[in-house]
């Protein structure tokens, strides 16, 4: 069969959606051609009773191997900064934009590489069914990639992160940094600044929590 000319997931998904029907079904799609040099692809996960869908961008090589999202440096980060702005982590659901590793061999090291525009829409069914079963009361962008699949290209998160937006797919909205780019930060003092910056905005979450 040619390849189709628009690269999209819509095909591949089923026609019975839970998450674990979904799933199991995202591990077929060839959606775009991220799905040949992957291990595997890297579903969410999480309680279905979650209240908050955290959306990262793509599964990096430790998530990748094992099958799970934010399992490497960054989900450590994730994990800390979620203790300290109060969410309990049966509140929490986390997935990512795209659901392919994306990588530039270097040596024996997968570098990450960021998904293109192309490859986000293409995924984008995906993340649409996962937050359809899922229902959240509140998403979380982690990042421009997410933010991008969500709320559109033009949305500006350096501006916009920390405030909430109703949506289809939710009834709030919001965005912050990834985690990853803490870890690039270049010194302690800005990593610091960023990590502050990233709880306070789930401190947001929170609140938004406790409010309902
Ligand atoms: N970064 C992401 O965006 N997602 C993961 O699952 C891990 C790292
Ligand atoms: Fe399908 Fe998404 Fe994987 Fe591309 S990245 S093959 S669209 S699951």
């Amino acid at each position: 069969m040619p390849k189709a000319a628009v690269e999209s997931a819509t095909p591949y998904l089923p026609e019975r959606r839970t998450l674990r029907v979904l799933q199991q079904a995202v591990q077929s799609c060839e959606g775009c051609d991220l799905y040949m040099r992957a291990t595997q692809a890297v579903f969410g996960e999480g309680p279905a009773a979650a209240r908050v869908a955290l959306v990262g961008e793509v599964p990096g090589d430790k998530e990748d191997l094992q099958g799970h999202p934010f399992v490497g440096p960054a989900g450590a980060i994730l994990d800390r900064a979620l203790e300290e702005a109060g969410i309990e982590r049966r509140d929490v659901y986390v997935t990512n934009a795209v659901k392919h590793f994306k990588f530039e061999q270097r040596g024996k090291r997968r570098i990450h590489k960021k998904p293109n525009s192309a490859e986000i829409r293409a995924c984008r069914p995906w993340l649409e069914a996962e937050m359809a079963v899922l229902r959240p009361r509140v998403i979380v962008c982690l990042g421009a990639t997410a933010a991008q699949s969500i709320l559109g290209s033009s949305y500006r998160l350096t501006k916009e992160h920390g405030k909430f937006v109703p949506h289809a797919w939710a009834p709030h909205v919001t965005s912050t940094i990834h985690p990853s780019a803490i870890l690039r930060a270049p010194d302690e003092d800005q990593r610091h600044a960023q990590y502050r910056g990233f709880v306070a905005d789930l401190e947001k979450v929170r609140e938004m929590l406790d409010a309902a």
